[in-house]
């Protein structure tokens, strides 16, 4: 069955219904709880393609070491990298990193409130701007994200593709559903609901407040994912006992070479030329997925006199204290599998 997109009386029933079920069934997010333009643009340029789970805790230590744009101009770049370890995207903090800097120094520390002005900051595009404005200031402007685009594509029967002309469609839809009261809460209530009920394979119909105002009711299909690509990768674990204080160990590592296109300037354990690590050496295997790929990764306990035959050439290498290495801009992996053999505790301090 199908059923027309609402007329103008019912998209009045439609926000309604949106906002009621939003008010009841949202999570409850540190960000939510506050009404901090800076806290808000943090927050939004840590969930662009980056679930809330893995945002959580990131953005409570992140705002706990930068409350405000004027301690995050002041930081060093590495420490706003270190405190970005695991995220992912590493681009994003540089540019968020950037863009604190120009409102410090250009902006008299203020940040812009409109959309238009927003995006000419690094990192803020059409989304994130519509994000803060809307949510900080109850600027009219609708956000289309991924997840607002499944939603509006099933209320209206698109077939999802990844055309510019469906995208426009979707932008114009959506800024014809944005509730004018509540511009914040609306965009949010879209995205919450294409990330809880409106999911891509298995939607939750049974749940979905505008059930009533889509046309396609669970039939839709969205397009296939990717498939993920397998592939085998090996780092080698270092470890000595540090020269000046004998009691404590460091652990080598290399810096990715800041022309790299991905995680540049990060640490890493020294990454190895030949994925296959002979039985008796090997310490640890860990999954971890970035993007399409899905590695296998080996860990091989290795002595520093091997490297030199084993090890790609890759950066700087360094010995750090794991207490110190705790502290710097790891790569995910690094700090994954050095929390795995138990010498990292997890993350507390970033060293300043
Ligand atoms: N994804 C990006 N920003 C979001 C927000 N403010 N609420 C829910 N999901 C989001």
């Amino acid at each position: 069955m199908t059923i027309s997109f609402p007329s103008t009386q019912n998209i009045a029933q439609l926000r309604a219904r949106l906002l009621d079920w939003f008010a009841l069934n949202q999570r409850d997010l540190p960000w939510r709880r506050t009404s901090d333009p800076y806290a808000i643009w943090v927050s939004e340029i840590m969930l662009q393609q980056t679930r809330v789970a893995a945002v959580m805790d990131r953005y409570l230590q992140f705002m706990e070491h930068f409350p405000d744009v004027q301690a995050l101009a002041r930081a060093e770049e590495s420490e706003v990298l270190a405190l970005w370890s695991g995220l992912g995207y590493y681009r994003r903090a540089r540019m968020l990193h950037q863009a604190a800097r120009v409102v410090v120094s250009s902006m008299d520390g203020k940040m812009p409130t409109s959309c238009r002005e927003l995006r000419l900051l690094p990192g803020v595009g059409a989304y994130t701007g519509a994000a803060i404005a809307s949510i900080a200031h109850g600027e009219l402007a609708a956000v289309v994200d991924g997840n607002v685009e499944r939603v509006v594509c099933r209320l209206r029967g698109w077939e999802a593709d990844k055309s510019s002309a469906l995208r426009r469609r979707v932008e114009t839809a959506a800024g014809a559903l944005l509730d004018p009261a509540y511009p914040g809460n609306f965009n949010q209530a879209m995205m919450e609901l294409g990330a809880m009920v409106c999911l891509p394979r298995s939607p939750l119909c049974e749940q979905c407040p505008l059930l009533a105002d889509c046309s396609t009711r669970g039939e839709h299909k969205t397009q296939p994912r990717a498939p993920m690509v397998r592939k085998d990768v090996a780092y080698a674990l270092v470890l000595r006992q540090a020269p000046k204080q004998k009691s404590e160990r460091e652990v080598l590592l290399e810096q990715r070479a800041a022309t790299e296109t991905v995680m540049p300037g990060l640490w890493q354990l020294p990454q190895l030329r030949r994925p296959a690590v002979p039985k008796a050496k090997l310490l640890l295997t860990v999954s971890h997925a970035i993007m399409q790929v899905n590695y296998n990764v080996m860990i091989r306990e290795s002595e520093v006199r091997e490297l030199a035959d084993l090890a790609v050439e890759n950066g700087e290498r360094r010995w750090f204290l794991l207490a110190e290495a705790e502290a710097i801009a790891l790569t995910g992996l690094a700090r994954k599998v050095l929390h795995r053999v138990g010498l990292l505790a997890g993350r507390r301090s970033v060293r300043r």
